[in-house]
């Protein structure tokens, strides 16, 4: 290991994160009763410019009605760039108590947009004696934001998660699609010409980079990769396929923007009782290993070694939550 100890963010369940508009409270119940494990309640872009007075006002009334019981509650502000986001931090901070637990910062560009952030947000708590530290969630969803990808996760002791904005990372980097996240068939390889044999293509994803960068990030600076939307919600097996290959890379979870796709969120980024196994296995090989004295043993054919044990461990964690 490093010498550099990587502080980890508070623990928290984020196999599936709920977007709800803010403009739409009539949905906030079913929200609170649904299996989400975090509900992100939107100011930004489910919200037309006219309504966002009013969409404030009622994740304000929600935010001291409702009983969430214990699930994470996030509030995603407009963007820095805006006249609206001032008031969204203000109005809800000061107007409601304890029980809103993040604030996500969306379009997230620099660290001094984390840093501007923390600074209004460090003052309202003060002035209100608030308790519980309020964390930060950034979507990294620009060009510039993946740039600035590890300066923004490192840019306050308040972050907790990063989160893959694909619809607005698209449009940022100009990629020729119009879908919310998903393959797109021009991006592929055909396999070369081998004679007169046939040959395949090759669908590929297009958003491997940008996650895997997101997910090194995250995880240098100890916060939760959390993959974002993903449009077509009629589509089941489309989802699993996409939450499927962000948990491979190491993500926590995956946004949910309808309440189908929550179950099928958390089943995916649950461990199955085959992996969980699978791990005991490799504790429990590599203890005896210890007491004969081996670091590397065999386990089904396959070498595991001491880098075994944590992998093993890390997803047993996962599964204790
Ligand atoms: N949270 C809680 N409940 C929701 C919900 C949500 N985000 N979206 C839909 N529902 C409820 C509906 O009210 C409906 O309830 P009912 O069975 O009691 O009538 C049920 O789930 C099925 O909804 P459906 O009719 O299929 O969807 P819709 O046409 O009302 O809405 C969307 C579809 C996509 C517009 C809606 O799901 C939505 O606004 N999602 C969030 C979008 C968002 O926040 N985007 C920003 C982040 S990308
Ligand atoms: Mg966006």
């Amino acid at each position: 290991m490093s010498f550099t100890i990587v502080e980890q963010a508070p623990a928290r369940r984020n196999r599936s994160e709920l977007a709800v508009p803010g403009s739409r409270p009539e949905l906030f119940e079913k929200a609170a009763k649904s299996a989400a494990d975090v509900i992100f309640l939107d100011l930004e872009d489910s919200v037309a410019p006219d309504e966002k007075p009013k969409a404030r006002k009622n994740v304000i009334a929600a935010l001291n009605d409702i009983d969430w019981g214990n699930k994470t509650i996030s509030l995603r502000i407009n963007g820095l760039d805006t006249h609206f986001m001032y008031r969204d931090v203000v109005d809800v901070l000061e107007q409601t108590g304890e029980r809103l637990d993040l604030i996500m910062i969306p379009k997230a560009g620099t660290a001094a947009d984390v840093y501007a952030v923390d600074m209004l947000v460090t003052q309202i708590e003060t002035a209100r004696g608030r308790k519980s530290r309020i964390g930060f969630e950034m979507i990294i969803e620009t060009a510039l934001g993946m740039m600035n990808v590890d300066a923004i996760a490192a840019a306050s002791p308040r972050n907790e998660s990063l989160h893959f904005g694909v619809a607005d990372y698209a449009a940022s980097t100009q990629a020729r699609t119009t879908g919310i996240g998903g393959p797109h068939p021009d991006y592929g390889v055909l396999t070369d010409r081998q004679g007169d044999a046939p040959r395949d293509y090759h669908w590929g994803d297009m958003w491997h980079y940008a996650i895997s960068r997101m997910v090194v990030a995250a995880r240098a600076n100890g916060l939760r990769p959390v993959d974002g939307p993903f449009g077509d919600f009629s589509d089941a097996e489309g989802f699993r396929a996409q939450a499927r290959r962000a948990a491979v890379l190491g993500c926590e979870g995956k946004w949910a923007i309808h309440p189908s796709q929550i179950a099928l969120a958390n089943e995916v980024f649950s461990p199955s009782e085959a992996e969980l196994t699978k791990a005991r296995r490799i504790l429990e090989a590599m203890a005896v290993a210890r007491t004969e004295g081996k670091g590397a043993v065999s386990l089904d054919g396959r070498l595991i070694d001491l880098a075994s044990i944590r992998q093993a461990e890390a997803l047993l964690s996962k599964a204790a939550g």
